[in-house]
């Protein structure tokens, strides 16, 4: 049962089913942590629509949630990017916030988002990922929540995609070596 998309081919990987597992696992330590809080979620489009909705439909306590993108563009000063949170009108200042991440990798990405939310003056920001590259991840930044470890494979579905394609597959699928 391989899958085509665009010129690669991949293999079942996470099943609906663990994923639904890890998921349940992470909404009940939110649950812990922040019932009582009215913590605002952040979900990073476009990858984590799916991992979001499934997770904030499992918590049951009065929660924020919001949406954002990531534009990064080259700054003025020679030291490499700059990333501007798309999306977010809220002042958020003084709040408390769970960023919502489809997968960790290098962590690049989610420094970048980090400390775009410490700029907008938040008072403390706890990491959730559905999927975690712990042999990848360069960062010092916690994370706080994690669903599933994976090996450094290249992995479409369940909002990842590759070139645009697999974000609808309810599953997890690995690049075929
Ligand atoms: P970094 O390296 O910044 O990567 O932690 C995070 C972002 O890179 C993308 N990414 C992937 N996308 N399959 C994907 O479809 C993967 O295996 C993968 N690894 C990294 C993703 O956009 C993520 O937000
Ligand atoms: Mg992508």
């Amino acid at each position: 049962v391989s899958l085509q998309l665009h010129d690669l081919t991949f293999s079942p990987f996470i099943s609906e089913e663990t994923i639904d597992r890890a998921i349940a696992r992470i909404a009940q330590e939110l649950k812990r942590d922040f019932n009582g809080k009215e913590p605002l979620f952040i979900g990073v489009l476009n990858g984590s629509f799916m991992f979001a909705a499934d997770l904030l439909k499992k918590l049951d306590f009065p929660l924020h949630i919001s949406f954002v993108k990531v534009a990064s563009y080259e700054g003025t000063k020679s030291s490499g990017t700059v990333s501007e949170l798309i999306g977010l009108k809220e002042d958020i200042s003084g709040q408390t916030v769970v960023l919502l991440e489809d997968i960790i990798d290098t962590g690049n990405t989610l420094e970048e988002l980090y400390e775009a939310l410490q700029k907008k003056g938040v008072a403390k920001t706890k990491i959730a990922t559905l999927l975690y590259k712990p042999k990848a991840y360069t960062k010092k930044i916690p994370i706080d929540y994690v669903g599933l470890e994976i090996p450094n494979d290249f992995v479409v579905g369940y909002g990842l995609d590759y070139d645009g394609l697999g974000r609808n597959l309810p599953a997890i699928y690995k690049l075929k070596e």
